[in-house]
């Protein structure tokens, strides 16, 4: 996110635009802070150049729900017009471009730059965020796996996306990890739990499993409460499946392995954009302001056939996900 604000700081800078940082997305626009400096930020080339290259993101982040409600989009013009900001470019994902297509239609021209790391949108081969996530998780993976070939352990990792596949699926083709399980398909505990012997079968005692977060939502019916309390586990009725509890379901299901589980969590959205983030941010941040300069509207960028383009924000919202599943068959199958 950094690297997109840099990139727009600089071309808006260059193409003599004046530039305001909007804080915590659309709510900075409803001026929710006594101090408008919590709403607003002066974005210095100085400064900006000096954050290009940091996790996290400088103007912060939020979720507005707000938003959804036309009474505060107008507020959100009111505040807009008032300080004669003549056009936005969001950063964010299909919520955050929903919101941009009810302001262009309230006559604010809006930009978007597709900023998620769950790579859940579907016009857009990549999504700022995500390249970073995923070298994240390689980097853990390929540590859990150096402990688990020096233990003889399966590992059960758990990585981020709640509705989407792509961080796993990624993640373990590029560490070579066996089993991967998302929510784009269907599964069940007692089929895992077969893969997993069958590489314990094979002679493999250090196999990981890489779950994604979302992935219970597609898991079949499993009596958690009746499975634990009947090997000596305390639990709860209706105790959720997790990546720990999954983790002694394995062992418990195949001969006693000792299986561990890890979740990778927040360091995902915690860590030094990689290059191919970077690249993509800089030449988006680009195209969105020289979009908003020649007078182009209700687009967002993304990357087709490798190049970065752009589209109509609805049509882009339009267009289904899809999942690569000849990349998850391939890891699950040999
Ligand atoms: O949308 C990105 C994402 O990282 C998801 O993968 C994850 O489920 C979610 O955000 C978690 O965000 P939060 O903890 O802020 O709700």
């Amino acid at each position: 996110m950094n690297a997109a604000v840099m990139a727009v700081a600089r071309s808006a800078a260059f193409y003599g635009m004046p530039l305001v940082g909007i804080k915590r997305g659309y709510n900075g626009l409803l001026r929710k802070s006594a101090n408008i400096k919590d709403d607003m930020q002066e974005l210095h080339l100085d400064t900006v150049l000096d954050i290009a290259d940091e996790p996290g993101t400088y103007l912060r982040t939020a979720r507005c729900t707000e938003f959804l409600e036309p009474k505060y989009r107008e507020l959100a013009v009111k505040t807009l017009r008032e300080m004669e900001i003549g056009g936005l470019v969001v950063v964010g994902g299909d919520g955050s471009f929903q919101g941009a297509l009810r302001l262009c239609e309230l006559g604010i021209p809006c930009v978007g730059i597709p900023g998620t790391i769950d790579n859940d949108l579907g016009y857009t081969e990549m999504t700022l965020g995500f390249d970073t996530a995923v070298n994240v998780c390689v980097d853990a993976i390929r540590s859990i796996r150096a402990t688990s070939r020096s233990h003889d352990r399966p590992a059960v990792v758990e990585v981020m996306g709640r509705h989407c596949g792509d961080i796993a699926v990624t993640a373990a083709v590029s560490t070579g990890s066996e089993i991967v399980v998302v929510p784009e398909v269907p599964w069940t505990v007692e089929g895992v739990a077969k893969q997993l012997q069958r590489q314990l079968d094979r002679g493999n005692t250090r196999a990981t499993i890489v779950m994604a977060e979302g992935c219970y939502d597609s898991m079949a019916p499993f009596d958690l409460y009746e499975f634990l309390t009947s090997h000596g586990k305390p639990s709860y009725e209706g105790e959720p499946m997790s990546a720990g509890r999954f983790a002694y379901v394995m062992k418990k299901l195949c001969g006693g392995a000792e299986v561990r589980a890890t979740v990778i969590g927040y360091t995902q959205r915690g860590a030094e954009p990689t290059a191919r983030d970077s690249a993509f941010a800089f030449e988006a941040g680009n195209l969105a302001v020289r979009l908003l300069r020649d007078g182009v509207s209700n687009q967002v960028i993304g990357m087709r056939h490798g190049r970065v383009t752009y589209m109509p924000i609805e049509t882009a919202l339009s267009q289904e996900r899809a999942f690569n599943h000849t990349l998850f068959e391939l890891v699950n199958s040999i």
